[in-house]
Parts: C-alpha cells; sequence; structure tokens
C-alpha cells in the first residue's frame, strides 16, 4: 500500500486533532462555564487555533501540490475515487471557510481578536449584519463539517470491513500486510 507523503501526514494528523477540538471547542461552548473566564479562555483558543488552521491549509495546499497524494488502489471503483476526491476537496473548501467565517464573525463584539494572547489580529471592520450572517454560515459549516468527518470514517470502516483494506496505512498509521 503506497502512503502519503511525510509532510501530508504530519499536516493531517495535526490537523485532524486541532480541528476536531475546534468542533467540540465551538458546539460545546454554551456548556463552558463563564466562571473564573473559563469559556474565554477556551474561546481564545478555539479563536487562535482557528486562524493557525488558515494558514495550516495555505501550507498543505502548496504542499499538495508540490507532494502528489498517492493513486488509489487499483481495485477502487470509478464511484469510490469520485466519492473521495469530492469528499477531501470538500474538506479542503471547509478547512478555510469554517476559519474564515470565524474570523468575519469577530466583528460582533468590539474586544481585539487576541492571537494566543500574543498578538492582536486586525478585524474586517464589517457591519453587524455581515458579521452575523458569518455566525450563521460558521455554525452551519461546522456541522456540516461533522458530518464529512462522520463519512471519512465510514468510508475508512467500510473499506477495513467490507474490503479488507486497511487505508490507514496510506496516512502513516501501521505498517501494509504482506
Ligand atoms: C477550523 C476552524 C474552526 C472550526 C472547525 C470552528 C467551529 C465552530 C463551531 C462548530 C462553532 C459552534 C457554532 C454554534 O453553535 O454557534 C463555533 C463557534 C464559534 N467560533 Fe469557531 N471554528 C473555527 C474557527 C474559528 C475562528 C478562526 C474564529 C474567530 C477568529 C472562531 C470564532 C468562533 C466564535 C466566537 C464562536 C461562538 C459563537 C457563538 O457565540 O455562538 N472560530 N466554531
Ligand atoms: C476533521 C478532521 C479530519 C480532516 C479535516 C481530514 C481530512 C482529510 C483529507 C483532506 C484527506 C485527503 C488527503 C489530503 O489531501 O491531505 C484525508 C485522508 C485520510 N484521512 Fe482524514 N481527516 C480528518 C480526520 C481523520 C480521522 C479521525 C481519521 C482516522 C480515523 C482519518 C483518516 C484518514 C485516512 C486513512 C486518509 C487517507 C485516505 C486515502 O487512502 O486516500 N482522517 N483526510
Amino acid at each position: 500500500m503506497s502512503r502519503y507523503s511525510k509532510g501530508a501526514i504530519i499536516l493531517h494528523w495535526l490537523m485532524a486533532v486541532m480541528i476536531i477540538g475546534n468542533l467540540a471547542g465551538g458546539f460545546l461552548h454554551d456548556f463552558v462555564p463563564t466562571e473564573g473566564g473559563q469559556r474565554a479562555l477556551v474561546m481564545g483558543l478555539h479563536k487562535s487555533f482557528g486562524l493557525t488552521i488558515i494558514a495550516l491549509t495555505l501550507l498543505r495546499i502548496g504542499w499538495r501540490v508540490a507532494n502528489p497524494p498517492p493513486a488509489f488502489p487499483h481495485y477502487f471503483t470509478g464511484g469510490e475515487r469520485l466519492l473521495a476526491k469530492a469528499a477531501h476537496g470538500a474538506f479542503y473548501l471547509l478547512m478555510l471557510a469554517i476559519p474564515v467565517s470565524g474570523w468575519v464573525m469577530a466583528d460582533r463584539n468590539t474586544r481585539p481578536l487576541s492571537f494566543f494572547g500574543a498578538l492582536d489580529v486586525p478585524k474586517f471592520g464589517v457591519d453587524k449584519s455581515i458579521a452575523d450572517a458569518a455566525h450563521e454560515l460558521h455554525e452551519t459549516l461546522g456541522w456540516v463539517m461533522l458530518a464529512l468527518l462522520a463519512l471519512h470514517i465510514i468510508g475508512l470502516l467500510k473499506h477495513l470491513v467490507l474490503d479488507r483494506d486497511n487505508l490507514l496505512v496510506r496516512m502513516g498509521l501501521g505498517s501494509s500486510r504482506a
């Protein structure tokens, strides 16, 4: 089984952890207590990691152009190839659209947008109506990403159980069977 490049593997897993953390922090933020600044801390990390994801996605797209992914296994059907390509493409779009919509919605308040407390990131300065629309989009796309993540994992399980091929090997986990 051929593998993705080292760089693609590192970026995939690093970003998967950050994105799953951000989905959790975003959807669960109502349950985080406001006392002692706990919610502010969680959302501060949410925003800072989210902004980091924009930079990492751009890096990842550049890396992918320079290091194209390995070919799909030869027994993949046309439908499987199409579905995998569409799902991966949608992930790339969401990895930009979600954090950018989050950034645009930062204009809902006048507090500085801090990057890990180290520097203040400029805001777009849009009207409240646009910032509110970005909020709606941010939430909707968050659900779309969660659904896509479920599909991503169901696809891998389908391969593991029905096709008896472990695609995790392609993403650097485990060793290829003889
Ligand atoms: C890949 C990166 C990101 C993901 C996956 C993500 C995901 C989410 C999700 C699922 C929610 C819950 C939506 C809701 O139920 O209202 C949320 C809320 C939020 N996100 Fe993000 N987000 C990301 C990046 C960002 C960035 C870059 C910012 C700002 C710079 C941001 C700011 C916020 C804020 C302020 C909320 C709370 C909204 C509220 O008050 O209801 N997010 N995020
Ligand atoms: C939100 C989190 C995740 C995102 C955004 C994501 C995104 C992607 C993308 C875009 C690809 C295509 C390769 C590329 O172009 O870089 C990919 C491939 C892959 N992902 Fe994920 N992924 C996530 C979580 C996971 C998880 C949790 C697993 C394991 C349970 C996983 C396992 C894999 C595997 C095995 C491949 C290789 C598929 C192949 O054979 O081509 N991913 N992922």
